[in-house]
């Protein structure tokens, strides 16, 4: 595969597209680039010696959310990628491409080769952290809400929602970077707290 061209072609196709409401043009790129380190680092520690389909879980990975903005967006995006790769892999390798794209929402339903649920994970994991951070603040600033939202929802609906998504994770390595990524969130969470109601982190 030419990741080059492929790369490309993912540009051209997410590049600039406001593709969520909630979040800025570009985001289906930018967070496909991250899902693709993300879940070749997680298939490393993982299964170190199964590097057979690193090639298809990047690819995967640029264009699992190819489809977002047309729901439901993981079956549009596995007809989009296959339109736009058929002539750029064999037809094992877009077999698995598909099937990544296809079913990258569609955790804890059956038993998934690896490839797929490694990116399944990555793709959560890049939603949390100082990534769950940055979406929120998107999120508040689209619909001009204040601050005091965003502490809202940390109060009211964070830790219920992360519960909830920890069930999803495939591999126990995920679950531990989730819960650093969360404990994260929670320390910044407790200082944005304070810092807006005007206290100071040195009292
Ligand atoms: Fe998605
Ligand atoms: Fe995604």
């Amino acid at each position: 595969m030419d990741f080059g061209l492929i790369q490309d072609k993912a540009w051209q196709s997410m590049g600039k597209r406001h593709s969520h409401p909630d979040r800025e043009p570009g985001y289906a790129y930018y967070h496909g680039q991250r899902v693709a380190k993300i879940a070749t680092r997680l298939r490393e520690l993982v299964l170190p010696a199964q590097s057979g389909d690193d090639d298809v879980i990047v690819v995967g990975s640029w264009f699992h959310d190819v489809g977002k903005g047309i729901e439901p967006h993981w079956e549009y995006g596995a007809l989009i990628c296959r339109e736009i790769l058929q002539d750029h892999c064999t037809n094992e390798k877009l077999k698995q491409i598909v099937e990544i794209v296809g079913e990258h929402t569609l955790r804890k339903t059956k038993e998934y080769p690896h490839y797929v649920q490694l990116v399944q994970d990555a793709d959560i994991l890049d939603h949390f952290g100082s990534q769950e951070i940055w979406l929120n603040f998107w999120h508040c600033a689209y619909r001009r809400e204040a601050l005091e939202h965003s502490l809202e929802f940390y109060r009211e609906s964070y830790v219920e929602h992360v519960a909830q998504v920890r069930t999803l994770l495939n591999y126990p390595k995920s679950v531990e970077i989730f819960d650093e990524k969360d404990q994260f969130v929670r320390t910044f969470i407790e200082r944005l707290r304070r810092e807006a109601e005007g206290e100071l982190a040195i009292d």
